[in-house]
């Protein structure tokens, strides 16, 4: 890529050429700014038709501006630009191309800007793009995540506290969770966007310009709300920059617990899921194994992606107003946060819709480790009126007899019962089995199917809005 064919063989006294080289290396931007390519014609174009209309450049040359940024816009998605890293960054590579394909209009182009506005402009669009790209994906998990919902509303499965068997819940509950994680981050990503929707255009270097430009047009014409207010900070916020990595952060963790879990219940031991081929590997020596790589890997990249937010949290925070060229760090930063989060949220959507779930090995695993303990004392407290601490003491007693005689709960007849509390009946075996335990907890939110099934309605009929 590089184009520098004196650039040095060796260091030592050769320094003429070295720095030189050294100095193109550490300041070219174009290995991956060149990303930036469409977002940047786009800019340009609609500020040569503001300049044009001003009458601060001719309509002649404004047409030649816009017909050359077209044909180099064709080049580089033909694959036929050449990038070059003495012309630093995608500006400049850009506006190099632009006179030789046009002569000296090109010249006219950067009239009332600065690379500074130019860079700020293409990257806020860059990033709204992919904020926008990004709702599109998550609405897609979310929707992935309410059928496996309802197709399991009632598919009981052992809910966990420290990884132990707390209480029976749905299937189709543990999934809603995911339904409430993902869509706050979708909230997350239309509030960004919202605040990101200022066009920094026009804002010049720092201070705006002395040309009677339409920064409204621009703004206007490059689908922002309205232009940025304070040319100052237009050139040197990169807000929306890290709101973008906080915000793939939040969800590269979402999305990190769910492949945890997911490595969890594909284990032999738990066989909750089976994940399909297409989302597994096998073991080049263990012939037997099935492995979660695909989960593994979201978990792995999550680390990735907070790494990238602070990175640039570390860039800007030492930053004088207004420019300064550290915040060239920030694209790299969010480039690769942003190729890492489309890849995890595309796989597990694709995990999720596919995986095949053991409703049986939910349904043993739900009754084991006296699951059903707190609806003991509940009926404890609710039929016999005791207070709930001595119905917690009573259901430990229970829990002991049961465990003495290895088994369930449910499994105590009365007789052995009433040794415990005189006023137990057989109604009691109504709350100890997983299936009435799950059906009981109809309270707002719970993980009864009822209010599962309310919850996937008041769902899809938001996202059907959304
Ligand atoms: N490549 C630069 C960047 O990404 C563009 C802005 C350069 N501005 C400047 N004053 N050197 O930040």
């Amino acid at each position: 890529m590089s184009d520098d064919k004196t650039s040095n063989q060796m260091w030592g006294g050769r320094f003429a050429s070295g720095p030189a080289a050294v100095m193109e290396a550490i300041n070219a931007s174009i290995g991956f700014d060149r990303k930036l390519y469409s977002q940047d014609i786009r800019g340009s174009i609609a500020h040569s038709e503001m300049l044009a209309e001003k009458g601060i450049i001719s309509a002649e040359d404004q047409s030649r501006i816009a017909h050359g940024l077209n044909t180099i816009l064709r080049e580089i998605e033909a694959g036929t630009f050449t990038f070059s890293a003495r012309l630093e960054d995608i500006h400049m590579n850009v506006e190099a191309r632009l006179a030789e394909l046009i002569g000296p209009a090109a010249g006219r182009l950067h009239t009332a800007r600065s690379r500074n506005d130019q860079v700020a402009v293409d990257f806020r669009l860059w990033v709204k793009e992919e904020l926008l790209s990004t709702a599109e994906a998550l609405k897609r998990l979310i929707a992935a995540f309410l059928d496996r919902a309802e197709e399991h509303a009632a598919t009981v499965m052992p809910g966990f506290t420290h990884l132990q068997s707390a209480q029976p819940v749905t299937f189709g509950h543990h999934c809603m969770a995911y339904v409430e994680m993902f869509a706050r981050d979708l909230s997350r990503v239309r509030d960004a966007v919202e605040r990101l929707d200022e066009s920094p255009l026009g804002a010049a270097a720092l201070a705006g310009t002395g040309f009677p430009i339409d920064r409204s047009m621009t703004a206007r014409a490059l689908g922002f709300r309205e232009p940025t207010r304070n040319s100052i900070d237009s050139v040197s916020d990169r807000d929306f920059a890290l709101e973008f990595l906080s915000i793939a952060s939040i969800c590269a963790t979402h999305l990190s617990r769910l492949a945890e879990e997911i490595v969890i219940w594909s284990t032999p031991q738990f066989s909750f899921v089976r994940l399909s081929d297409s989302f597994s590997t096998g073991s080049s020596i263990m012939p037997q194994k099935k492995n979660p790589d695909a989960a593994e890997l979201v978990r792995g990249h999550a680390g990735r992606i907070s790494g990238c937010l602070m990175s640039l949290m570390m860039t800007m925070k030492g930053l004088p107003l207004a420019y300064s060229k550290d915040m060239q760090e920030d694209k790299e930063a969010v480039f690769d946060a942003a190729e890492a989060l489309d890849l995890m949220i595309a796989a597990m959507t694709g995990m999720v819709s596919d995986m095949t779930v053991n409703a049986d090995a939910m349904k043993r695993a739900a009754g084991a480790g006296y699951s059903t303990a707190t609806d003991l004392a509940d009926w404890l407290v609710r039929v016999l009126g005791l207070p709930f601490r001595e119905a917690h003491h009573v259901t430990g007693r229970a829990v002991a007899m049961a465990e003495a005689k290895k088994t369930g709960l449910e499994k105590l007849s009365v007789e052995e019962l009433k040794t415990l509390h005189p006023g137990i009946t057989d109604d009691v075996y109504s709350v100890l089995s997983v299936r009435n335990s799950v059906r009981s907890r109809t309270s707002f939110g719970g993980t009864a199917p009822s209010q599962v099934r309310r919850q996937i309605r008041h769902w899809r009929k938001r996202l059907a809005k959304a």
